[in-house]
């Protein structure tokens, strides 16, 4: 039987978008209205707007000359000078000249020390500048009042342009100018998990720039733009590729294609890297084995990095991924990493180029079931007794974290164990396992968290940052290395507010000792302009999100308790234990944690430094926020907050989700002040999020109370007046199923339209008191299909929507689950309402519950 026809659909659905046409238009006229000052922006051009200033501030800049000279003619300095002019036509309006001379009038001189130096011979650079580090400076010139951008190099020339122009567009006095800076670390790369078919392993925001269907894409357009934007922030290098390697990307023939990519980048300073397979000599140089002692893969290895270097003379350097998730590596032959590493070393290094190492190496078949196996332990117990046996140009990328990019980890011991080594931190720009930038978290504050971590190695301060600059050690190399993942979407990151990571992660890079906040605030002025209420609102958005969303996802340093084995997204509690992933939480009816302590646990503690190690050796000592990391305890807890574990799990994820749904006002409080176009973008998406937060607040919530069998001492977990389940509903068409897994809905079931109908109903009658609401249906919107809902009160239709959004679930569970409000609605106790769901293909317009929650109409929206 069928309830509705497919054609009915249409006509109605034509129907009413018709009716609503002069509205909506008069409702956009309106809108446009009151932000016409404010032009649409789609957020490609980042921190790089250069949007006009006001004419108040643009009269702090009247020094500023209108005459440039540069010196030299690489192409990097031909980017320094365009960028400029750019820069200043776009910031301050009018004309800008160049010239080739010195004049007697004002100029802007750029160019390295080497090249000015003859011109201006009185010239007496500060004696602390080194490599891409740059000095800005006003002075008399010619009797005239000029300004000078220089470095040692071309690309300090570039990152000093750069830096003069950021001043500008943050209003920033130039008064005096006289600034020197030099870069904390030599390594400042970004990671690209590009495959050669154009997706990208954990990107969130669209395709590869760089491939397309097994090649390099013909329009590297977006490559260049990507490396303006990179070296803006002072990164020099980008590997490519997914560090789970293809092969091919090494055969000879491919390499010209690699060359357009460093062609792309070459203007910007910015030098290509790629990630390789260590099995290469084999799968595709035709050898009968990789071992990295036999002469013949070390031959290879040789040939292949000259042919790559005669392609691309200023090639950075190998990623490697080895003997690490199904990857091949050093291990089938019974040889070390060193070996593997040294023997690519030593083919790069007449060419100058680096090895990068990922100690990210551990076995994904360990038995669950010994309680002193732990994946932490991993990264140390292999790669420190290598210490001083890897070549010089051979670095260690190390994960900020034992496990793999959670929401809070501790520093990874590693980090404070080479001496003898170059090593890098690696950190995740991409949101993996926070919230896959469809969730607002700012990882800023975490990651200054990890470089200002004190490994107290000899009992001596020993910042993370200063360890991997190789400050501590005297090491020639050392860094941050970021997974940054940007995609084809036209802002790169999906979310607006996530490229606030990118730029972060780049300032970092360059200065470690750099607060959250100044970089937080210099982002946001860049991308949002100088309005103190914009500024003031975002950093607070941005400052408080981690916190906001560590808060719904993974308590006390359990881990974020998503769905491990797949999309490392929704909540899926259970997916980390009883395999040999080993995320274990070893939450069980007692208690909940991994005890990694040296007396009872996997011992993991002693990989630290005495000092660090007594500290995480008592759970009095560890801090709450990763108590769960090191020590197994009941339910019954005391946390240092005086609460007992269990209700700060119940807690954390009720506050958590409400200050979620919060972002969403402040956001609001900006309308009129942020365009059009970025303000819808932001609004849907954290309206979205705070939909997504009660997911996850009501799966953890359910999954431990059933777990612990305690209850919330506030008695809401479990208990949703306002919800009716849509299995209650009378259902026409629609049948009950189970959810997998059970926390993942509403009392574990959801309904669905199997797909031999056409459509679905499911019907009740409303309970509450009479009054104003916003009705919330709470749905599952698959990627593999198309559905449609309408909600009738009575006979009116109230609503209507395509569950058109690409979650990453091809079934009904907590990745799908999302939500529809239906804002402000008039009810009387006993008014029907009806939900209808027509299907599409695998999806089966699935519904999980219906929500009313008193409305509280908001003029600003
Ligand atoms: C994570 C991620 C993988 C990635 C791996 C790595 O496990 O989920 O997609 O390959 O890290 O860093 O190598």
């Amino acid at each position: 039987m069928r309830f509705s026809r497919l054609s009915q659909w249409c006509a109605g659905s034509w129907r009413i978008s018709w009716r609503l046409i002069p509205v909506f238009a008069i409702a956009v006229l309106l809108l446009g209205a009151g932000t016409q000052s404010l032009r649409a922006e789609t957020g490609r051009d980042a921190w790089l707007r250069y949007a006009r200033l006001d004419p108040k501030a643009s009269a702090k800049y009247s020094a500023v000359p209108r005459l440039i000279l540069r010196v030299g003619d690489s192409a990097v300095l031909e980017s320094a000078e365009q960028e400029l002019t750019r820069g200043l036509r776009g910031m301050l309006g009018g004309e800008f000249h160049t010239t080739t001379a010195l004049r007697r009038e004002p100029v802007i001189l750029l160019g390295t020390l080497s090249q000015i130096t003859p011109i201006l011979p009185d010239f007496r650079p500060p004696q602390s500048l080194s490599p891409d580090g740059y000095w800005l400076a006003q002075t008399k010139m010619n009797g005239t009042s000029s300004f000078i951008i220089t470095a040692p190099n071309d690309r300090g020339v570039l990152y000093g342009v750069f830096a003069f122009l950021s001043k500008i567009a943050r209003a920033e006095s130039l008064q005096p100018l006289n600034e020197v800076q030099v870069p904390a670390n030599s390594i400042r790369m970004v990671d690209q998990w590009d495959n050669l078919d154009g997706t990208i392993e954990r990107g969130y925001a669209g395709g590869s720039i760089f491939f397309e269907d097994g090649h390099v894409r013909e329009d590297l357009s977006r490559a260049g733009e990507y490396a303006r934007l990179l070296a803006s922030v002072g990164i020099n290098a980008c590997a490519i590729n997914n560090v789970n390697a293809d092969p091919r990307l090494l055969e000879k023939a491919f390499l010209p294609q690699l060359g357009r990519v460093a062609e792309a980048f070459r203007p910007w300073g910015v030098r290509l890297a790629l990630s390789v397979d260590v099995s290469s000599p084999k799968a595709i140089g035709g050898l009968p084995t990789f071992d990295p002692l036999d002469p013949r893969v070390a031959a290879w290895w040789q040939q292949t990095v000259d042919a790559l270097y005669a392609e691309i003379p200023d090639f950075a350097g190998f990623v490697v991924k080895a003997d690490s998730e199904g990857r091949a590596g050093p291990a089938s032959y019974g040889r070390t990493p060193a070996d593997a590493a040294n023997v690519m070393a030593r083919a790069l290094k007449p060419h100058g180029g680096l090895l990068f190492y990922r100690s990210f190496v551990y076995d994904h078949h360990l038995d669950w079931r010994n309680p002193k196996n732990d994946r932490a332990r991993a990264a140390y117990d292999i790669f420190h007794p290598l210490d001083g046996q890897f070549a010089d140009n051979v670095v260690i990328q190390i994960k900020h974290g034992p496990i793999d990019f959670q929401v809070r980890e501790p520093v990874s011991p590693l980090l404070g164990g080479l001496e003898k080594t170059n090593e890098a931190i690696e950190l995740q720009i991409t949101q993996e396992y926070t919230g896959q930038q469809r969730h607002l978290c700012y990882l800023l504050p975490m990651w200054k968290e990890v470089l200002d971590f004190d490994m107290r190695n000899a009992g001596q301060s020993t910042p993370v940052r200063e360890l991997v600059s190789g400050k501590t050690h005297q090491r020639p190399y050392g860094g941050l290395v970021g997974v940054a993942n940007v995609g084809m979407d036209a802002n790169w990151l999906a979310h607006p507010l996530a490229m606030a990571n990118l730029y972060g992660f780049g300032r970092l890079a360059w200065d470690p000792t750099l607060s959250a906040q100044t970089i937080t605030e210099e982002w946001t002025r860049l991308t949002f302009g100088n309005d103190a209420t914009t500024v003031d609102t975002i950093d607070a958005m941005l400052l408080s999100s981690w916190n906001i969303y560590e808060s719904y996802t993974g308590p006390l340093g359990a881990g974020t308790l998503t769905d491990i084995l797949g999309s490392h997204y929704g909540p899926g509690v259970e997916s980390s234990e009883r395999n040999g992933w080993g995320q274990w939480h070893r939450a069980d009816q007692a208690g909940v944690g991994m005890d990694r302590t040296v007396a009872t646990g996997t011992g993991y503690v002693a990989q630290y430094s005495p000092a660090v190690a007594k500290q995480y050796e008592s759970a009095e000592t560890t801090l709450d926020e990763l108590l769960l990391f090191f020590h197994h305890v009941p339910y019954s807890y005391k946390l240092h907050s005086g609460k007992t574990v269990i209700q700060h799990i119940y807690d954390s994820h009720y506050d958590g989700a409400s200050r979620a749904a919060a972002l969403v006002g402040q956001w609001q409080s900006l309308k009129g002040r942020v365009d059009q176009a970025r303000y819808e973008d932001v609004l849907r998406r954290l309206e979205y999020q705070a939909g997504h937060a009660i997911v996850w607040r009501d799966a953890i919530c359910n999954w431990f109370a059933r777990t612990s069998g305690v209850p919330d001492e506030q008695g809401r977990v479990g208990h949703y007046p306002g919800r009716v389940e849509a299995e209650d509903m009378e259902l026409r068409g629609y049948v009950a199923f189970d959810v997998t897994p059970w926390e993942a809905a509403s009392g574990g079931k959801g309904v669905e339209c199997p797909s031999e109908f056409e459509s679905c109903t499911a019907s009740f009658h409303f309970t509450g008191a009479p009054g104003r609401y916003d009705i919330d249906v709470r749905y599952f919107d698959q990627s593999n299909g198309v559905s449609q809902f309408r909600v009738y009160l009575g006979n009116q239709l109230i609503a209507q929507w395509s569950a058109n959004e690409q979650f990453p679930a091809k079934v009904p569970n907590a990745d799908s689950s999302t939500r529809y409000r239906i804002r402000d609605i008039t009810l009387k106790t006993g008014d029907a309402l009806r939900i209808e769901g027509r299907p599409d293909g695998p999806e089966h317009a699935a519904l999980d519950y219906v929500e009313f929650t008193v409305a509280n109409p908001d003029p600003k929206h």
